[in-house]
């Protein structure tokens, strides 16, 4: 398996630069077909890959695939502390875009992995969480306590529900050590350890962190260029985890150069 027992960095480096799926960018010529009705852009892409990968409609805008569904409305009971819950929703979003880039993972493994691989935090007393997390955690036991409680949470429920194709004991391999252990043990793990922690730098998850310890996004910035943007395991995860962190870094510089902050500080929430 690609990645097993070595450090996952390099080996999940190489196998995604041999992906013929990965060179699109590099290897695209000004006259290439297609580039200028905007074909290759990023966007169109995913669209067309997700579509072809999963077999649902571009159309289709639920976070979720339907064989999830179920997963996630037993997961839901077991993710409402410390907003594991929104966490989830993101994380997995972030896990089916890195899937795109990164076809060697199984989505049948990786997908129910993400969605209940938190549901452990819900057996931790709600006011140790914040101690176990953060740039100086003092309570590091309660992570691998929340993982522990996972596999057995997530073991029932998937026992119970028995998902079409989805592999329960690599879903349950891949929950157990999600967060106490850096090296992946498969790409399919790499994949959700990339997922989970490339939500931190996304907007939601700094303004999360950073509402969580009532510090400013500098901080949290600081946090993720010291000890969380380090451990991301794969190129697509690297690329977004450092773009985002810089792109945030930046906007909060726009003062700097023009003497007032960005024009434009709230979004309106999606139309329903
Ligand atoms: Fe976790
Ligand atoms: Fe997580």
């Amino acid at each position: 398996m690609p990645c097993e027992g070595i450090e996952a960095t390099s080996v999940c480096l190489d196998d995604i630069q041999h992906s013929s799926r990965y060179l699109p960018f590099d290897g695209m010529k000004e006259s290439d077909p297609g580039r200028e009705n905007g074909r290759y852009g990023i966007i169109p892409r995913v669209q067309e890959a997700l579509s072809e990968l999963r077999g649902i409609p571009v159309t289709d805008k639920s976070i979720f695939l339907p064989r999830d569904l179920p997963l996630w409305e037993e997961a839901k009971g077991f993710l409402d502390v410390r907003n594991n819950d929104e966490h989830t929703v993101v994380a997995y979003a972030l896990a089916r875009a890195l899937l795109v880039e990164i076809p060697q993972a199984d989505e049948s493994v990786v997908l129910p992995a993400i969605l209940l691989h938190d549901v452990g935090w819900k057996r931790i007393p709600e006011e140790l969480l914040l101690l176990a997390i953060g740039r100086k955690p003092t309570r590091l036991d309660l992570v691998r306590d929340h993982e522990i409680h996972g596999v057995e949470i997530a073991r029932e429920i998937l026992e119970r529900h028995r998902p079409q194709g989805v592999d329960i004991e690599a879903v349950l391999g891949i929950i157990d050590g999600h967060d106490t252990v850096k090296k992946a043990k498969n790409i399919n793990d790499a994949v959700v350890k990339d997922a989970d922690k490339g939500w931190r730098t996304t907007p939601h998850g700094m303004r999360t962190i950073a509402g969580w310890y009532d510090v400013p996004l500098s901080e949290v910035i600081l946090m993720l260029q010291e000890r969380s943007n380090p451990l991301m395991l794969t190129i697509p995860g690297r690329v977004l985890a450092e773009a985002n962190t810089a792109a945030v870094d930046a906007e909060l510089m726009i003062e700097n150069y023009l003497g007032h902050g960005p024009q434009f500080k709230e979004v309106k929430p999606r139309r329903r």
